[in-house]
């Protein structure tokens, strides 16, 4: 008899992707604990667009995994402080697929491998791995690459200061339409004018005394 392979119920899924988010803990903390504000951004930002607490939950788990890939990625390029030559920048570039490849190795439900695929797609089409644009890319991917732009942009990291929280706004603001879809910007800058404290504290001890984190049961 052949063995049909199935892809994972939703609850062995999710289980896979937290076992997966806490190989990058061990991996990468750093990328770690930027999944983790990424993950609870886009759960806002998606609850924000209406979606309900089980999709926005999805959501927020892809987040999580979202760069997977990087920790295939050498130490030399991952960890490099001074710009990454084009050779290095064409490696890094791999991470969303890699990543994609992975979680289709274990047969998840596509909605996170195509979320983790895509979430470096422009709504311009001129991301990658695929140039998508518009409304071709899955919206799940559009929320997170919002999401995951405004954390880099906040964040510290060796080659730059942290923006504020309103300067990030501003040029997210000014990328709609090109690097984002606009809809999205739309409601994240409501959110982000709405939301006192919207900026997550960097330090892991406070992340994990968010009520947030609780309920989306991250690692
Ligand atoms: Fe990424």
């Amino acid at each position: 008899m052949v063995a049909v392979k199935t892809l994972k119920d939703g609850r062995e899924s999710r289980e896979i992707l937290l076992a997966f988010a806490r190989s990058i803990k061990e991996r990468d903390l750093v990328t770690y604990e930027h999944s983790r504000r990424v993950a609870v951004y886009a759960y806002r930002l998606a609850s924000k667009l209406g979606w309900e607490h089980g999709q926005a939950r999805d959501l927020a788990l892809a987040a999580l995994v979202h760069d997977l890939g990087k920790t295939w990625i050498a130490n030399e390029i991952l960890h490099k402080s001074a710009a990454l030559s084009a050779e290095e920048r064409r490696k890094m570039q791999r991470h969303p697929v890699i990543g994609a490849r992975i979680l289709i190795g274990c047969d998840v439900d596509p909605f996170y491998v195509e979320t983790v695929l895509y979430h470096h797609e422009r709504w311009d089409g001129q991301g990658y791995p695929s140039g998508l644009r518009g409304e071709a890319i899955p919206l799940s991917a559009r929320i997170l690459t919002v999401a995951d732009v405004y954390d880099v942009l906040t964040s510290q990291r060796p080659y730059k200061e942290p923006f504020s929280s309103e300067m990030a706004r501003e040029r997210i603001g000014r990328d709609a339409g090109t690097s984002f879809d606009p809809t999205v910007v739309a409601a994240f800058v409501e959110l982000l004018d709405t939301t006192p404290n919207f900026l997550l504290p960097c330090q892991p001890a406070d992340l994990d005394q968010l009520a947030e984190i609780t309920l989306l049961q991250l690692p």
